[in-house]
């Protein structure tokens, strides 16, 4: 186990600003992670897990959901899930884009202890808090790579930030800005902003676009998605959207068309969105401003027909001069359930699952799962099963 001293290492996160309350001492930590089985029908209980913990799964016997069976490590899927074709997407490059930002500073008051107790073990590795969170966002990258090969990866982040990576296909892009926690959600969307503009300087003159998909990155793709610029060829950008009357948008996946109208349209909007941020929600949580920020834009516009949100159907709405495609979260954001309510299973055609949340361990548990299998539908079982479950980090 790695023991650094003498500074302290801080880091932020994006989306999440981990809250680590309830850090468990090194003596608790198990060496390998063990898998254990809930009995069924029993509610997941409050406290959080250092470990895998695999509950049922949801959905089973409902047939369009992935259906699974199996325990422990011989978890495996009953469906193939469906994947989108991935010819059509062969035209254009896809880049997906995270803001992540991460300080090692070196100024004292780190504690020999606060760097033991804070490390947690993964399958064999063990990691700092700084470590850990590098290990999401190289995590992130790997499914990206996996699900879609020819796609490139580009990584927004404060110039001061620590951040060093080197991975084929992986572009670190610095942007000057607030990074302070309270700040970070209303920089993310200036990043993204910054980023788009510096792209109208450089589009390219032949007819090759690369779109660019904005994403949280505690996520993971699982499935090509290129597919939705040749699918839905007319829209600008695209939003994820929930049935959920208070927060029907996510702002963890924003899809932007590669084209001028596109990228032009998409930085206006979410200028916008800014706007609204900065005069109606500074005072909402750190958290949901820039979610309250979309909703606020999008359904202030005077045709738009909220009960849209209702049904998880893809639909194709002009806001404000942009055309807008809204795509449903239980394939495009799907989210494990916070509660015990609304949740029927898996899509068996999902494509990007977020680990909100305490659910990191499970992000970086499912990629050792996956590496050991090597099959995606048996570790999304893993990931139904488990996704109940808070986890320490
Ligand atoms: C709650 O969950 C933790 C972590 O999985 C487990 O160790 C503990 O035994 C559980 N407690 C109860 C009362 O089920
Ligand atoms: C998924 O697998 C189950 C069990 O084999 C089967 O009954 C069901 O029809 C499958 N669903 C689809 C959509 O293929
Ligand atoms: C963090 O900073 C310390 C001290 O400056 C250095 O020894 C360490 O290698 C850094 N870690 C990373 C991952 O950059
Ligand atoms: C983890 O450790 C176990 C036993 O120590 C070993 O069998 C296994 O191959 C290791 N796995 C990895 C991914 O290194």
């Amino acid at each position: 186990m790695r023991v650094c001293s003498g500074w302290r290492r801080f880091l932020i996160f994006l989306p999440l600003i981990f809250v680590l309350a309830h850090f468990l001492s090194v003596k608790e930590l198990h060496h390998n992670s063990a898998v254990e089985d809930l009995p069924r029908n029993k509610e997941s209980n409050k406290s959080k897990s250092n470990h895998l913990v695999l509950g049922p799964a949801a959905g089973q016997g409902l047939s369009n959901r992935l259906q699974c069976h199996g325990d422990g490590n011989g978890i495996k899927a009953l469906n193939h899930t469906t994947h989108s074709s991935r010819a059509s997407a062969a035209v254009d490059s896809i880049a997906v884009v995270t803001v992540f930002t991460i300080y090692n500073s070196s100024t004292s008051n780190g504690h020999v202890e606060d760097q033991i107790s804070n490390s947690v073990t993964v399958g064999n590795a063990s990691y700092t808090k700084f470590e850990r969170s590098m290990a999401v966002l190289n995590v992130f990258i790997n499914f990206i790579q996996l699900a879609m090969p020819r796609s490139s990866v580009v990584i927004l982040t404060d110039p001061a930030a620590d951040l060093s990576i080197r991975r084929n296909k992986v572009t670190v892009y610095p942007i000057q800005g607030e990074y302070s926690r309270d700040k970070l959600m209303l920089q993310r969307i200036r990043s993204y902003i910054a980023f788009l503009e510096s792209r109208m300087e450089e589009l390219p003159q032949n007819q090759k676009h690369t779109h660019y998909i904005f994403t949280d990155s505690d996520i993971t793709v699982v499935d090509d998605l290129g597919h939705i610029f040749s699918e839905y060829p007319n829209f600008h950008l695209a939003l994820t959207f929930r049935n959920n009357k208070a927060q029907p948008l996510n702002s963890g996946f924003i899809a932007v068309r590669g084209t001028d109208d596109g990228i032009l349209r998409a930085k206006i909007f979410l200028q916008k969105v800014l706007k609204v941020y900065q005069t109606r929600y500074m005072k909402a949580s750190r958290m949901l401003g820039d979610q309250l920020a979309l909703a606020w834009v999008v359904m202030s516009h005077p045709s738009f027909d909220a009960k849209k949100f209702t049904k998880a159907k893809a639909f194709v709405d002009d806001i404000g001069g942009a055309s807008m495609l809204f795509l449903p979260c239980a394939v495009y954001n799907w989210t494990p359930p916070e509660g015990a309510g609304q949740f029927h299973g898996m899509p068996l055609d999902v494509k990007v699952v977020h680990f909100k949340g305490s659910r990191k361990r499970l992000m970086l548990e499912s990629w050792n799962f996956y590496s050991s299998v090597s099959n995606i539908p048996d570790m999304l079982c893993l990931i139904l099963k488990s996704g109940r479950t808070k986890y320490d980090f």
